[in-house]
């Protein structure tokens, strides 16, 4: 049985339409009913928590159900300050983004880039540099279907369906290399997304795309950082079995970034990430309220390939 997910540019933000072309049935999921239908024409199961989505409900967004909410209350339990490091996550990522467009970068790999959440790499990249480029990447079929909706609304900015553990194959895609020149600086991000896989594939996904980019590119990484043994059973025991969760010591992380030079301040708590440049401070508070710094579960670092 042949069956399309598909999203309107027309429709309230968020919203997915999913059509059963032997039914002719359509469904519209903003907040869900039928989920039995939007399962079937999707292929995922809504019982089952979803990274993405668990991250969208930690940001506030609304593109989840009622499974993903719960793994986050599970997720938070363990790690309280879970949203808090994903809305810290967001500012690093937009900040970092437009550190890298200011030094001239117009070419972009979001890998892992998740549900669009604005200010999106395009947005902010374009801010700096109106004719950037961004390809983003994901392996999941409703992140993939949202963000061609919304995100690829001009021929250079490209959603491509990958799992980053197939990276010679995306590499190798045409997709990519229609839009992205790696013989030229490129800004390559893998942003709360490397703690998904394990630490090989990890280490294995970095190396290869490292390799490829060219002397002055930057690499862009959020991570998730090691915990003692019973927070990671309970953060496991959140995302069950919807995903592998891998904390890793800063020195592990801090080798994600070899032959590159660190910008300034270096591989530091997301939550410390300085809003704009790096050596401007004192950093601001994220948000009215919270004590600053505060204890992160990831660590979040900039590096410039040399040569
Ligand atoms: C927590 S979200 C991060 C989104 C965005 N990068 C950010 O920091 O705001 C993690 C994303 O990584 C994606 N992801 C997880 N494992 C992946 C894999 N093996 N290949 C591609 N994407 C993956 C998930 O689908 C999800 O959209």
């Amino acid at each position: 049985m042949h069956r399309v997910c598909s999203h309107s540019k027309h429709m309230t933000p968020g919203a997915i339409t999913y059509r059963n072309p032997n039914s002719g049935a359509t469904t519209v999921a903003g907040e869900p009913t039928g989920l039995g239908e939007i399962a079937g024409a999707c292929g995922f199961d809504p019982g089952k928590p979803n990274p993405a989505r668990i991250y969208d409900y930690l940001l506030g967004g609304k593109d989840h159900f009622a499974a993903d909410r719960r793994a986050a209350q599970r997720l938070v339990s363990a790690l309280p300050d879970a949203a808090r490091a994903a809305r810290a996550n967001r500012v690093f990522l937009t900040a970092a983004v437009r550190y890298v467009a200011r030094r001239g970068i117009s070419q972009y790999v979001d890998i892992g880039a998740g549900l669009p959440t604005s200010p999106n790499v395009h947005e902010s990249a374009r801010s700096v540099v109106p004719a950037a480029r961004v390809a983003y990447v994901d392996n999941d079929p409703v992140v993939v279907t949202h963000a061609r909706a919304l995100l690829a609304t001009d021929d250079f900015v490209i959603v491509v369906k990958g799992d980053t553990r197939e990276y010679e194959a995306i590499l190798a895609g045409p997709e990519l290399n229609a839009l992205i020149d790696l013989s030229e600086p490129v800004c390559v991000l893998f942003v709360s997304m490397l703690h998904f896989l394990t630490a090989d594939e990890a280490d294995a996904v970095v190396a290869a795309f490292r390799e490829r980019m060219a002397p002055g590119s930057y690499l862009v990484i959020s991570a998730g950082h090691d915990k003692n043994q019973q927070v990671r059973e309970q953060v496991q025991t959140a995302y069950g079995d919807a995903a592998v969760l891998t904390g890793r010591p800063a020195a592990e992380i801090a080798a994600y970034f070899d032959g590159f030079d660190l910008v300034p301040p270096g591989l530091v708590p997301v939550t410390e990430w300085p809003l704009e440049e790096p050596d401007v401070g004192p950093r601001p508070r994220i948000w009215p309220g919270s004590p600053a710094p505060m204890a992160a579960s990831m660590l979040a670092g900039i590096g410039r390939k040399r040569g």
